[in-house]
């Protein structure tokens, strides 16, 4: 069947990221998902034009802790925290998950993700001058409110050490930002679909900068350390608008494969772990197909028996550190019989000849591949959904603010 670009939801001149879109205006896109999706490369823009000084290009001493973000947060949190503790629901916890990754392994602070639900029963150890850092969208969570109590109320019960509270929410009026000590804003603009998509992007945004300005404050990265990465970060709006232009059509003919499948599953490894988690988050809440994301590694004990031609499985294998690993991980699930999905930046043919769909995104430092690599899951999940018939933007059972 020949299927016209419209009929997938695009509008003709989709490629353009949208600057100030009215959120209640579809502006042509047959899904407020699908009109989300392309506004953030404004959002990231946005966000970056908040975060970033204006000045940050002359900052050029490295025997300074420097300052190059707009982050109104004292001087003391950056200097004392001994710990975060991130508290946080669905795709926020998967932002959370990724910036554990870069506190950790950029920073060296100790950084635990707890969902929000489970940390009201079982909050981890109270361990003196910790961060607690609360991720929602909508700031009304109501699980990620009960989190944010408690963190509370522990910290005043132990009186001899220090903890802050920031919240990090699309919305600056929310409970939450009534809760917390600091809010920073994400900036992503409404966002009506309920599958959150631009919120997350702009979440990461944040994230990074905050991980990045303790890197600095701490001597973790010298000043020239973090000049590339923010070179990148301001790559980022053409490289995802180039990403959307080039690979939307092979993101529809992949989604041909998911007529009659059983199950999916997505591997990802290190900083994709999370983004493999919100791939499968994004299928299940949208096309209502049993997803699962997994750690590459762990894969192999267990999960890889559910493999057979009923279950595609998506392969997240950027370039860098886990690419190998990634890669024999494709090839096993291969001669299990599995249709193979990559999502890379692999620069040869003959890389990506393994898979049977390669979705290519933008050559990007590894450590920031999560902002392109979802953006081809949430385009999938986008695409199913449309093929399926589904409701896209109201998916069944879900409503946007969870009370619960
Ligand atoms: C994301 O696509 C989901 N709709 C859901 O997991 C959501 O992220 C979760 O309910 C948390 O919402 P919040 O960010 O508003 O707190």
């Amino acid at each position: 069947m020949a299927l016209s670009e419209s009929s997938w939801g695009f509008p003709l001149t989709a490629h353009k990221s949208i600057p100030n879109a009215n959120p209640h205006d579809r502006q042509g896109f047959a899904h407020f998902m699908l009109k989300e999706i392309y506004e953030q490369p404004e959002v990231v823009r946005r966000c970056l034009a908040a975060y970033l000084k204006p000045d940050w290009a002359s900052v050029q001493d490295s025997t300074a802790p420097s300052s190059l973000f707009n982050l109104p947060l004292p001087e003391q949190i950056f200097t004392t925290v001994a710990e975060i503790q991130i508290v946080a629901c669905g795709t926020s916890r998967h932002a959370g998950l990724v910036a554990q990754y870069w506190l950790e392994q950029l920073v060296g602070i100790p950084t635990r993700v707890r969902s929000a639900s489970e940390f009201v029963s079982a909050p981890f150890p109270l361990i003196a001058n910790t961060l607690t850092i609360a991720v929602t969208q909508s700031g009304e969570t109501a699980d990620t409110l009960a989190a944010v109590a408690v963190a509370k109320k522990r910290s005043q019960s132990e009186a001899s050490s220090q903890s802050w509270l920031i919240g990090i929410t699309n919305q600056s009026e929310s409970s939450l930002a009534k809760a917390v000590d600091y809010t920073l804003p994400t900036l992503a603009g409404a966002e009506i679909g309920v599958a959150a998509t631009k919120t997350f992007l702009s979440q990461l945004v944040v994230l990074f900068c905050l991980a990045l300005e303790f890197a600095l404050r701490r001597r973790a990265l010298s000043v020239q350390q973090v000049m590339p990465l923010i070179d990148a970060l301001r790559s980022l709006p053409d490289q995802i608008e180039i990403l959307l232009k080039q690979q939307h059509e092979a993101i529809q003919t992949t989604s041909l494969t998911f007529a009659e499948v059983s199950g999916c599953i997505v591997l990802g490894r290190g900083i994709n772990h999370a983004i493999a988690l919100e791939g499968a988050l994004k299928l299940k809440e949208t096309t209502y197909i049993h997803a699962e994301g997994y750690a590459g590694g762990e894969f192999m004990h267990g999960p890889i028996a559910l493999l057979d031609v009923t279950v595609p499985v998506i392969v997240i294998a950027p370039e860098g550190t886990v690419y190998d690993s990634m890669l024999a991980n494709a090839q096993k699930a291969k001669s299990n019989g599995a249709p193979l999905i990559g999502i890379t930046n692999a620069a040869t043919q003959d890389d990506r000849v393994v898979f049977d769909y390669a979705l290519i995104v933008p050559a990007i430092d590894e450590l920031l591949s999560p902002f392109l690599t979802v953006i081809p899951l949430q385009l999938l999940a986008y695409s199913i959904a449309l093929q399926r018939g589904l409701d896209v933007d109201r998916p069944r059972n879900i409503t946007k603010t969870l009370v619960t």
